[in-house]
C-alpha cells in the first residue's frame, strides 16, 4: 500500500474508533422484539468495520460478533433473481417505488398489480418466489449458493430465530397469500415463506456486511478473491434501489442526508456502498422505531459528513 493510502486507512480507521467511543454510551432505541428469539441479543454490542474496493479492511468493536442478517438479505436476492430472471420478468412482479410505509406495511400497486417497494417485506417475499428450484431443499440450496459466494464461507442459519420467525410471521403469511390470491407469486407460499425466514436468519458479521458491501461497490468483482459474484449490470440496479429503498420509511430523509446506498436489517446492522470505493458496515441491535439501528444511523451521519461521501457530493473523494 502506498504511503498515502496507509494514511487514509489510518485517518478513516482513527475516526471509526472515535465514533465507536463517542456512540457506545448511547443507549436510545430498543433490539425487535416483535419476533421472540430477536429480542435475546446483547443490545450493547457495537462495531464499525469497513472494506475498500481493493481489499483494505478496517474494524473497531465487535466486529467478529454474529446476527442475522434479516432485511439485508433482500438486497442480496434482488440481485439473484434480476441475474437468474433478467430485469423485465422482475420488474412484472416488483416496482422500484420508494413506497414510505412500514416494512411490513400490506400494500400492493392495483395499477400495475405488484409488490411496489422491492426492499420491504412483500416486494422481498416476491423476490423470494422467484428463486429456482423443484424442491424447497434445492431453493435453499440456491440461496445459501448465493451467500456462500459473497462470503467465501458456507452460511450459518440461526435455526432458533428461523423457527421463530416461521412461528411468528403471520402477517407475512397475509402478504404472501394476498400476493398469491393476485398471481404475483405462485401456489407454494408456505415454502416460499420458510426461505424467505431463512434468508433472514443467516447469521453475519460487521466485517461479512462490509466485504459483501465492498464486492457490490466493486460492480460485482469480490475485493480478494476477484471472482465476479454478482454480474456487472445487476449491481447498478441494487445501488439504486439501495439508494432509494433500502433504510424503509426513512429512505428519503438517509438519501438526503447520508447520500450512501444501504440497506439496513432489525438485527442491528447497516451495509452502506461507496460505488467504487469500498463498504462500511455497522452493527449495533439498539432500533428505532422505523427500525433502524440508532447508534448506526449516527456514525453513517457523521463519516458522510466528515469524509464528504454522499453520493452527490462535488467534493466526494478516494474514487480512485
Ligand atoms: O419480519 C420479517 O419479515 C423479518 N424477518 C425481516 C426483517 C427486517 O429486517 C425488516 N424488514 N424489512
Amino acid at each position: 500500500m502506498s504511503d498515502e493510502r496507509e494514511a487514509r486507512r489510518a485517518w478513516f480507521e482513527q475516526a471509526c474508533v472515535g465514533l465507536h467511543d463517542r456512540y457506545a454510551t448511547l443507549q436510545e432505541g430498543e433490539p425487535a422484539s416483535y419476533i421472540p428469539e430477536l429480542a435475546d441479543v446483547d443490545p450493547d454490542r457495537f462495531a464499525i468495520a469497513a472494506m475498500t474496493v481493493q481489499g483494505e479492511r478496517i474494524g473497531v468493536g465487535d466486529c467478529d460478533h454474529e446476527f442475522t442478517i434479516q432485511s439485508i438479505s433482500k438486497l442480496l436476492l434482488y440481485g439473484l433473481a434480476l441475474e437468474t430472471h433478467g430485469r423485465d420478468r422482475v420488474l412484472e412482479r416488483v416496482g422500484v417505488a420508494p413506497t414510505g410505509d412500514a416494512f411490513n406495511a400490506i400494500e400492493l400497486d392495483d395499477a400495475t398489480n405488484r409488490a411496489p417497494n422491492p426492499m420491504v417485506n412483500a416486494g422481498a417475499i416476491a423476490i423470494t418466489d422467484m428463486v429456482a428450484g423443484a424442491s424447497v431443499d434445492e431453493r435453499v440450496e440456491t440461496m445459501r449458493a448465493l451467500y456462500e459466494r459473497y462470503l467465501g464461507r458456507t452460511p450459518t442459519i440461526d435455526r432458533d430465530v428461523w423457527a421463530s420467525e416461521r412461528e411468528t410471521g403471520n402477517r407475512n403469511r397475509a402478504i404472501a397469500y394476498l400476493m398469491l390470491s393476485r398471481g404475483i407469486v405462485d401456489d407454494r407460499v408456505e415454502e416460499t415463506l420458510d426461505l424467505y425466514f431463512a434468508q433472514c436468519s443467516v447469521l453475519v458479521t460487521a466485517h461479512d456486511l462490509a466485504l459483501i458491501g465492498a464486492t457490490i461497490a466493486n460492480h460485482g468483482v469480490h475485493p480478494v478473491t476477484a471472482e465476479q459474484v454478482v454480474p456487472r449490470e445487476v449491481t447498478r440496479d441494487m445501488l439504486t434501489v439501495a439508494l432509494t429503498c433500502g433504510m424503509y420509511d426513512y429512505a428519503g430523509e438517509w438519501a438526503f442526508s447520508v447520500g450512501i446506498p444501504a440497506k439496513s436489517g432489525v438485527g442491528g446492522g447497516i451495509l452502506g456502498m461507496l460505488p467504487g470505493v469500498g463498504g462500511i458496515a455497522t452493527f449495533s441491535p439498539r432500533l428505532d422505531p422505523i427500525g433502524n439501528s440508532v447508534r448506526g444511523l449516527r456514525v453513517f451521519e457523521e463519516l458522510s459528513r466528515h469524509f464528504d461521501l454522499h453520493l452527490f457530493d462535488p467534493d466526494r473523494p478516494w474514487t480512485r
